[in-house]
């Protein structure tokens, strides 16, 4: 990563490919049910490694993936109780990274002074979420509200996601409906335009005009009697570091991004539904099975289009990121403004940056007139 420093003279897409993330917000690390009291996985977030881990009383917990002692992997070792116990010489860290015991230590012996990280973690929407910040900052900082969720009425399907491409270029990807052309095989969307454009520090809100025609028109309920075809507005609106996108109200997708690195991402996703099948199959024990089906049958294939285009666009800047590019959408340089912006935040002296995050107001918003920012 470059300095912001260095990128300050950039164009704005290129230096959207070249910051970090601000870590002063929740992160998704894995879906809950990925771990089992006693279970300990390995994660990335920004390069860091965590050891995440479900004590015996089902509480998660996240310490550094790092043995205090000597650096051995934590997550190679085992859960005893509420405590994490390293696998090589068996030192015992409790949820707060502090070593609690040595085994071969006498009872009397003090113990030393080691302690591996441990960030604040908390679960909500079947999602582990992990906040790889300043933990003093956690509790003021929100998670994306899903309102749907366990609601009766939307029919929940999870949609994971795995790039090896910089999230700002998967960011990118979620913000751009005029793509339509990538998934016409799949009778996607079409004649998409952008409504409105609001912008500000936390993030991008738009609204665009897309039509639907054929199976996806029908799955979604969307077409009008004895019509294959309708038009309705989109509604993405991204905050950073997450989306919420609703389709009118006939579909939501919630979109939580965990950047692994600097060329990986991943995502988890949350789409609801109003499927026009009866209440037996939606909520009985079949729903896993019809949440299987519409996942491998629709959105994996729309998605396995999408990655092999986000990883092509990752191929080529790390071949050559001074390359130009030409962008026409406002609403992604917008987004490109908010990533950027939300990074150099972070260059703000410790104490500001505590007094920055206290703030709530929202500076006036950038309209959208004639498809351009003024
Ligand atoms: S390296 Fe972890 S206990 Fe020794
Ligand atoms: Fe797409």
């Amino acid at each position: 990563m470059e300095s912001s420093a260095v990128l300050k003279g950039q164009p704005i897409y290129r230096r959207a490919r070249s910051v970090g993330i601000n870590p002063n917000y929740w992160y998704p690390v894995l879906w809950a049910d990925q771990l089992k009291p006693g279970d300990i996985v390995s994660v990335q977030v920004w390069e860091s490694s965590l050891a995440v881990y479900r004590n015996a009383d089902g509480t998660v917990n996240a310490l550094a993936d790092a043995c205090p002692h000597k650096g051995v992997e934590l997550h190679r070792g085992e859960v005893q109780g509420n405590n994490l116990v390293c696998p090589y010489h068996g030192w015992k860290f409790n949820n707060e990274g502090e070593c609690v015991s040595i085994p071969y230590f006498p009872k009397d012996q003090k113990l030393p002074c080691a302690q591996a990280r441990s960030y604040p973690t908390q679960e909500a929407y079947g999602i582990v979420w992990v906040f790889p910040g300043e933990p003093a900052l956690a509790d003021r900082q929100p998670l994306p509200q899903v309102p749907e969720y366990g609601q009766p009425g939307w029919f929940m399907v999870r949609i994971p996601g795995h790039f090896q491409a910089h999230f700002s270029i998967c960011n990118e990807n979620t913000m751009d409906v005029f793509h339509g052309f990538l998934h016409k095989d799949l009778q996607g969307w079409y004649d998409p335009k952008l409504l409105d454009l609001k912008q500000d520090e936390h993030g991008v809100a738009a609204d665009y005009q897309v039509s639907y025609e054929g199976f996806l028109s029908k799955l979604l309920g969307l077409g009008a009697k004895g019509s294959d075809s309708t038009t309705r507005t989109v509604s993405i609106h991204y905050r950073y570091p997450h989306y919420a996108t609703a389709l009118e109200s006939v579909s939501s997708l919630y979109l939580m991004r965990l950047p692994v690195g600097p060329t990986e991402t991943k995502s988890f996703s949350l789409m609801f539904l109003k499927l026009p099948l009866p209440q037996w199959l939606l909520s009985g024990p079949l729903a896993r099975v019809l949440e299987k089906v519409i996942l491998n049958s629709i959105f994996l294939k729309f998605l396995h289009q999408d990655v092999e285009m986000m990883e092509s666009e990752q191929r080529n800047y790390s071949i050559d990121p001074q390359r130009n590019y030409v962008e026409v959408n406002p609403a992604i340089i917008a987004l490109q403004r908010v990533i950027v912006g939300q990074y150099e935040r972070l260059e703000v002296p410790p104490s500001s940056a505590l007094e920055t995050a206290k703030e709530s107001s929202i500076k006036p918003s950038q309209e959208v007139s004639n498809g351009m920012l003024v």
